[in-house]
């Protein structure tokens, strides 16, 4: 009833009088008070006129399920909401959960993480009260060599969500990270559960850094927040929901071809790497090349110095500029 009040106050223009709550919702007008309540202790300033009705003021800045699922704007990407307070890893609880049944689109959203993981085995720096974690659970019935391009479907989604709610310019360091005047604003993490030729689900993390002011020492020069680079502090909660509603199309978009075709003109527009020179690190050798783009199925497009052209694969690379993080 929390999620319905919250949406019936949010959309209206003014005041919603307590007789229209209760007949909407059948409920008592003592009910309807009694939730109205919960949502001032909760930090929500809801006002109360007699004659008049109710009228949400402010939200606090939380991302709990009923905050998330009165602001949520889709069909199924999440739809079906698992809010933690504080866990280990939101994409360990998703992927649990997609082991367990849980439906396509299930999202996972925390407030802290005990235990929150980075890609290469690194550990993702997880306070509480002033970034996202989330994860979602997809179950795309695609070959599993394709999961991969999930994660710039993601990393796209994120960007323009981001900038939906926000006046910033975003880019993106290929294959994934979200970056804002040169330094890391957003990580995403992809894991996967197969059989040989099929995907049982896929889960795709991000962590959002929203309203750090600093970060430890090791990632001080390379990561930055959404406060940080704006100025003033950031809401989490319409920001997940406007990832989520850009998911949900970008996604539908991938789904149709299995590739990035669709996404691409995007996606390389964000490209930050984008015609620079950029230092590729792999298993076996580092070198430098410059960069052209991505192909439709997200690899990135280098050219060699001896002028060679090379697709590189996520996963097996690092890519680097030049004098630096971008
Ligand atoms: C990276 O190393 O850039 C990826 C970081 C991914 C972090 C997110 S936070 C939510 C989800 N849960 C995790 O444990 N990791 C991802």
């Amino acid at each position: 009833m929390k999620t319905e009040i919250l949406k019936m106050l949010r959309e209206a223009e003014g005041y919603v009088s307590g007789q229209q709550l209760s007949q909407m919702l059948g409920v008592s007008r003592t009910a309807v008070w009694k939730v109205i309540r919960q949502l001032q202790d909760e930090g929500y300033q809801v006002e109360a006129v007699r004659n008049k009705g109710y009228h949400i003021a402010s939200s606090p800045d939380v991302i709990s399920k009923e905050e998330l699922e009165s602001l949520m704007d889709t069909e199924w990407a999440g739809r079906n909401i698992v809010y933690y307070d504080s866990v280990d890893s939101t994409n360990l609880r998703a992927r649990q959960m997609g082991d367990e049944g849980a439906p396509n689109g299930t999202l996972v959203a925390a407030d802290r993480q005990t235990a929150g993981r980075g890609r290469r085995g690194h550990a993702w720096e997880s306070p509480s009260g002033c970034s996202i974690y989330m994860s979602l659970l997809l179950r795309p019935q695609i070959a599993p060599d394709k999961a991969a391009m999930l994660t710039l479907v993601m990393a796209c989604s994120v960007a323009e969500g981001i900038q939906g709610c926000e006046d910033v310019e975003l880019k993106i360091k290929w294959p994934n990270d979200i970056i804002i005047n040169g330094k890391k604003l957003v990580g995403i993490l992809t894991e996967m559960s197969t059989q040989i030729d099929y995907i049982n689900h896929v889960t795709v993390g991000v962590g959002i850094n929203v309203n750090q002011t600093e970060f430890p020492e090791e990632i001080r020069k390379t990561a930055t927040s959404l406060r940080m680079e704006c100025g003033h502090t950031v809401r989490r909660a319409p920001i997940i929901a406007a990832v989520m509603k850009r998911l949900e199309e970008n996604y539908e978009i991938f789904l149709r071809t299995e590739d990035l075709s669709g996404l691409l003109e995007k996606y390389t527009a964000m490209l930050v790497n984008k015609d620079r020179d950029v230092r590729i690190l792999g298993a076996k050798e580092e070198y430098q090349a410059h960069a052209l783009g991505i192909t439709p199925t997200g690899e990135l497009i280098v050219r060699r110095e001896d002028g060679t052209l090379e697709n590189i694969y996520a996963g097996e690379v690092s890519v680097r500029g030049v004098y630096g993080y971008v």
